[in-house]
């Protein structure tokens, strides 16, 4: 409808779009939220939504027509395979020196993520978010996302009797003989579904080794959590398949977002406009910073200021597997959710999850997503030539990151007498330091917006996803995303509408 008007829009459905989307509707609002992935509520023909991690097909990746696992090889042997181009659920995106892994669909990254669902220590957070007031953080924004989010932690009777964390004991073991502190990991999959079905009496999920393509069954993603209530207010409409290409102030106020609606291969149908009196940037660090980048530079948000685009970061993750003895066997059956984790913060300024290889066979292999304290620092450009927007990231600003992890995997593997896998990443290729899961800033809390994500220079329009974080967060950072925008829509509820 050309002459179509909400109160707000909100790009993106992901963490941030989420919380600001139900907090608004409870406080009385219409809320129109954009979301250019698919809405994962219709099974295939398989009877299932998603596809499994081990036959990724048309469902797994976003407008590819060959997959681009994390893991690109096994053993010498190049795994990626074609598939038909399809507005699959995740997005291996190309930035120059890096790929930011990003879920596409009703529900953003918790789609694809492993559910981790990590608080930072206290005395870290200062380095997270300067400009925040911890004692509000710890007090009631991140006690309120846990509780929103469903977040709990493994039952550790279990843990130590069942087949499908072996290789999360194997992972203790080897930490625990080299001296550093082996911690369990919170989760939103519902650990007693996780129960049944390593019991058999229930579908499988994680325990069949569903992860980065959706979980059919078990996983609390946001389409289960935050967005089910907002849809039950019955004042949140979402429209899957559209994405947001311009906000520009109108003509009488508010602002003009236009949109794409396009099909499953990716090709726009139709071109919408909208008029919104107040627009939430929550596409995602890299899907807001794109848009503000380009916005800017081409007049249509003349006012952001030059911190736009500044402050990306990787959260320093780095990957890499280790080979173990024969005695050391990992499991054949692998959850697809990580439960635990290495903790070399404070030491090394590594934090080490323990991370499944689904592979259905068994591979003597120990698999780790290192998250560091890589200090490095990206920014988004306009490229007018190309019509699009860079970033200047460097593969190897990663050698910050694999030092510091190396402080905890050279030292297992001297106490073990084991080497680093070299055939995961390539051939003769120990670290996976070429992509990230973990994407942060790009419109940095407190300098391309207020202390609360108001934009400057444009009333109305505000960052509310991992877009505000100053490139790192010590730990996974869906629950820091999540309660940030707790706070912040509080705030904004408070003062602006
Ligand atoms: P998020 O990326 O969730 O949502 C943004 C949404 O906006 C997306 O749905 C996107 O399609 C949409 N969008 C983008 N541009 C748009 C446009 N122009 N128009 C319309 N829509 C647009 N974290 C963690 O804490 N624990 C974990 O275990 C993991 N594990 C993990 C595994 C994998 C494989 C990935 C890829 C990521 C993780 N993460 C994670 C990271 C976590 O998922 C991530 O930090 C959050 O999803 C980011 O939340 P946001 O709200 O910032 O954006």
């Amino acid at each position: 409808d050309p002459g179509a008007h909400v109160p707000v829009l909100v790009i993106g459905t992901g963490y941030g779009g989420s919380v600001a989307a139900l907090r608004l509707a409870q406080a009385g609002i219409d809320v129109h939220m954009i979301e250019m992935g698919m809405a994962w509520d219709t099974p295939g023909s398989d009877g299932k939504i998603f596809c499994n991690t081990t036959s990724p097909d048309y469902r797994s990746y976003w407008l590819r027509t060959k997959t681009k696992q994390p893991i690109s090889n096994f053993l010498g042997f190049p795994i990626d395979k074609n598939t038909p181009r399809h507005t699959g659920i995740l997005d291996a995106e190309e930035m120059g020196g890096i790929i930011v892994y990003q879920g596409r669909g009703v529900g953003g990254g918790s789609l694809v993520n492993g559910g981790m669902a990590v608080t930072p220590r206290r005395e870290n957070f200062g380095a997270v978010l300067p400009s925040v007031n911890a004692d509000e953080m710890y007090g009631t924004y991140y006690p309120r996302a846990n509780a929103g989010l469903g977040v709990s932690t493994i039952d550790p009777a279990w843990f130590d009797t069942v087949d499908c964390y072996q290789y999360a004991r194997v992972g203790r073991k080897h930490a625990q003989r080299s001296g550093f502190p082996f911690i369990f990991v919170p989760d939103v999959y519902d650990w007693d579904y996780m129960k049944q079905e390593a019991a058999g009496t229930v579908p499988k999920s994680a325990v069949a080794g569903e992860i980065l393509y959706g979980n059919n069954h078990g996983k609390k993603s946001l389409q289960q959590t935050y967005i089910a209530q907002a849809k039950a207010t019955g004042k949140v409409t979402i429209s899957p398949l559209h994405k947001v290409t311009s906000v520009a102030p109108a003509a009488g106020g508010g602002y003009t977002v236009v949109i794409d609606q396009i099909n499953t291969n990716g090709d726009t149908t139709t071109t919408k406009t909208v008029t919104a009196d107040k627009v939430f940037f929550a596409a995602g660090s890299v899907g807001t910073s794109k848009l503000l980048v380009k916005l800017k530079a081409t007049g249509a948000l003349p006012n952001l200021n030059s911190e736009t685009g500044k402050g990306w970061g990787d959260n320093g993750n780095v990957m890499c597997g280790r080979a173990n003895h024969l005695w050391d066997p990992t499991g054949k059956v692998q959850s697809g959710i990580p439960c635990s984790g290495i903790d070399n913060w404070a030491a090394g300024g590594a934090f080490a999850e323990v991370a499944p290889l689904p592979t259905g066979i068994e591979t003597y292999a120990s698999f780790y997503l290192s998250i560091t304290k890589n200090p490095n620092r990206a920014q988004f450009s306009w490229n007018a030539a190309a019509g699009k927007v860079d970033l200047n990231w460097q593969t190897a600003w990663k050698q910050a990151s694999i030092d510091m992890a190396k402080t905890i995997f050279d030292k297992i593997n001297a106490k073990e007498g084991t080497i680093y896998r070299t055939d995961l990443f390539g051939t003769y290729k120990i670290w996976g330091d070429h992509l990230t899961y973990h994407p942060l800033g790009g419109a940095v809390l407190n300098k391309a917006t207020d202390n609360y994500g108001r934009l400057h220079g444009h009333p109305g329009l505000y960052v509310i996803d991992g877009s505000l974080i100053p490139g790192n967060t010590s730990v996974n950072p869906f629950v820091t995303i999540t309660a940030l925008a707790e706070r912040n829509i509080e705030k904004i509820i408070a003062t602006d509408l």
